[in-house]
C-alpha cells in the first residue's frame, strides 16, 4: 500500500506545486498587468514639431448663395514618428485627419463628400442642429467611389463643434484611422466679445487623440482585457502631431479642445497649475467664463480655453489623471491613473497685448424643464441602453417638434461611459442631485456618465422634423457605441406617429 501510496502523494503534491505556481503566476500576472496598465508621459516627451494647424477648408458661394465645401474621405500614409516607420491612415483631402470648415450662423452650407477609401463611410457633423436625413449617421452611408451632397442652413450659436464617420459598427475603426476634422460655427455674438479669434495664430484647434503604434509603425488596437472600455494609447497625437510645440505671440491663446480619440478621457490643465478661463463647451459660449484649474472631456466632447502667457516662458498643456469616479481598480484600468503632456506652449519674448476675456458672455436662455411633455429615462449598461441593443429598423420613440423634454441619463455599469445626442443641444439640470459645476453650465451635446450617478438633462426639439429618419443618442466611447450602446429617435410634427427607417443599401442590420 505504501509504495503505492507515494506516487498518489507525489502526484498530489505535484499538482499542488502546478496550482501554486499557476495561482502565484497569477498573481504575478495581475501585478504585472496593474503596474503596466498605467501610462504617464509627463517630462518625458521631446517637444520636437511644430503643431499642426489643420488648414481652413476652402469654399465657394454657388448660384443659389450657399457656401459649399468639397470633401474627398482617402486612404493616406504618415511617418509619426519621424523614424522612416508610415502609417497606414485615412483622412479628409489629406493623410490624416481633415479641414476646418467654418461658416456662420444664417448661411446655408452645402457640403460634397466624396469617398475614397474603398469602403462605405459616413461623415456625421458632430452637434449640429439639422435634418435628420443630413446628418451623417448611419442611415447615410457613403459607397465607395459615391458623392454625397447634404445642405442645411446654420442656425445655432458659434461652436467648436466636429465631424467624424458613423458607420454602425465601424466608427471606431474609420475615426481610429484618422476621419475626423473640426467645423467652426461664427455668429455676431461671439464676434462682439474681445475674445482671441486669429485662426491658428492665437485661436488654435487642439485635436486630441491617442494612438499605439506596432514594430512597423502601424496603428494598434490592443484592448485593455481588464477593463471593457475600449483601446487606450500610450502616445497622444495633436493634430496628427507627436511631440508637439506651439510658439505663442500674443499674451493670451485660445484653445479650442476637442477629445477625439475613441475611449481616453482627459482632465486638461497646465503644468505649473495655472488657472485658465473657459469660455465655451460643446455647444457655444458659456453665459459666464468659468475659471479652471483643469476640465474633464470625455470622447467627442469640447471645451474652448483661453490661457495667459507670460514672456519667454514655457508652459506644457497637459492630462493629469482623471477623476473618472468609477472605483479605484476600474480608474485604473480605464485610464483613470494615465498622465500626458499634450502640447507645449512657447512664448516669445515680447507679447502682443490681448484684452482680459470678459467675465459674461452671453445670456443665458435656460430651457423651462417644468414645462416638459416627457421625462425620459435612460440606462446605459452592457451592450446597449435600457437593455436594448442598437437596432437600425427600430426607431426607440419620438420626440415632438417644440417640446420641450427632460431625460434622465445614468450610467448602471461599473465602466465609465458618456452620452451623446444628435441633432439638438441640451442643458444640464444636475449631476447626481447637484448642480452643475460651472463648466456644464452651457450648451452641450455630450457629457461624462460616472458609475452610478444619474444626469439630468433639458433638450428642447425644434423644426426638422421627420417621422421617417432618425437621429441617434448614444455612447460616444466608440467601442461601446460600435457594439450596439446607441438608439434611435425622431423628431414629429404634434400627433404623428413615428414611420419606419428607411432600409435599401444602408443596411447593416
Ligand atoms: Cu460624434 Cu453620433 O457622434
Ligand atoms: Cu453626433
Ligand atoms: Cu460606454
Amino acid at each position: 500500500m505504501a509504495t503505492r501510496r507515494r506516487p498518489l502523494v507525489r502526484l498530489l503534491l505535484g499538482v499542488l506545486a502546478v496550482a501554486l505556481v499557476l495561482c502565484c503566476g497569477g498573481v504575478a500576472a495581475g501585478a504585472w498587468a496593474f503596474t503596466r496598465s498605467g501610462t504617464d508621459t509627463v517630462g518625458q516627451v521631446d517637444f520636437v514639431r511644430p503643431l499642426a494647424v489643420p488648414p481652413l477648408a476652402p469654399s465657394r458661394i454657388d448660384k443659389q448663395g450657399r457656401r459649399v465645401f468639397d470633401l474627398l474621405a482617402r486612404d493616406g500614409r504618415r511617418d509619426f514618428r519621424g523614424d522612416g516607420r508610415t502609417t497606414r491612415t485615412a483622412g479628409f483631402d489629406g493623410d490624416y485627419l481633415g479641414p476646418t470648415l467654418r461658416a456662420k450662423r444664417g448661411e446655408q452650407v452645402a457640403v460634397n463628400v466624396v469617398n475614397r477609401v474603398g469602403e462605405e463611410t459616413s461623415v456625421h457633423w458632430h452637434g449640429m442642429h439639422l435634418p435628420a436625413r443630413m446628418d451623417g449617421g448611419p442611415h447615410q452611408m457613403v459607397r465607395p467611389g459615391a458623392t454625397w451632397s447634404p445642405t442645411w442652413t446654420v442656425n445655432q450659436p458659434a461652436a467648436t463643434l466636429w465631424y467624424h464617420p458613423h458607420v454602425h459598427g465601424k466608427t471606431e475603426e474609420h475615426v481610429y484611422r484618422g476621419l475626423a476634422g473640426m467645423f467652426l460655427l461664427d455668429d455676431e455674438r461671439e464676434a462682439a466679445l474681445p475674445l482671441p479669434r486669429d485662426y491658428g495664430v492665437d485661436d488654435v484647434p487642439v485635436i486630441v487623440q491617442d494612438r499605439s503604434f506596432s514594430r512597423s509603425g502601424q496603428f494598434t488596437k490592443t484592448r485593455n482585457s481588464i477593463s471593457s472600455i475600449g483601446v487606450l494609447g500610450d502616445t497622444l497625437l495633436v493634430n496628427g502631431t507627436v511631440g508637439p510645440y506651439l510658439d505663442v505671440r500674443t499674451e493670451r491663446i485660445r484653445l479650442r479642445l476637442l477629445n477625439a480619440s475613441t475611449a481616453r478621457i482627459y482632465d486638461f490643465g497646465l503644468s505649473d497649475g495655472r488657472p485658465f478661463d473657459m469660455i465655451a463647451s460643446d455647444g457655444g459660449l458659456l453665459p459666464r467664463t468659468a475659471r479652471l484649474d483643469t476640465v474633464r472631456l470625455s470622447p467627442g466632447e469640447r471645451a474652448e480655453i483661453v490661457v495667459t502667457v507670460r514672456p519667454g516662458e514655457r508652459v506644457t498643456l497637459r492630462s493629469i489623471d482623471p477623476d473618472l469616479e468609477a472605483g479605484a481598480l476600474a480608474d485604473r484600468f480605464a485610464g483613470g491613473r494615465d498622465r500626458f503632456d499634450v502640447l507645449q506652449l512657447r512664448a516669445a519674448g515680447t507679447l502682443a497685448p490681448a484684452p482680459e476675456v470678459p467675465a459674461d458672455l452671453v445670456p443665458s436662455d435656460r430651457l423651462a424643464p417644468a414645462t416638459a411633455a416627457v421625462t425620459r429615462r435612460l440606462e446605459f449598461q452592457g451592450r446597449g441602453v435600457n437593455g436594448r441593443s442598437m437596432r437600425m429598423d427600430r426607431i426607440d420613440f419620438a420626440a415632438t417638434r417644440d417640446t420641450t423634454e427632460v431625460w434622465e441619463v445614468e450610467n448602471t455599469d461599473g465602466t465609465p461611459h458618456n452620452f451623446h445626442v444628435h441633432d439638438v443641444q441640451f442643458q444640464v439640470l444636475s449631476v447626481d442631485g447637484a448642480a452643475p459645476p460651472p463648466e456644464l453650465a452651457g450648451w452641450k451635446d455630450t457629457v461624462y456618465l460616472a458609475p452610478q450617478r444619474p444626469v439630468r438633462i433639458a433638450l428642447r426639439f425644434t423644426d426638422h422634423s421627420d417621422p421617417n429618419v432618425p437621429y441617434m443618442y448614444h455612447c460616444h466611447l466608440l467601442w461601446h457605441e460600435d457594439n450596439g450602446m446607441m438608439g434611435q429617435f425622431v423628431v414629429v410634427e404634434p400627433g404623428q406617429a413615428p414611420g419606419r427607417p428607411p432600409t435599401g443599401h444602408a443596411g447593416h442590420d
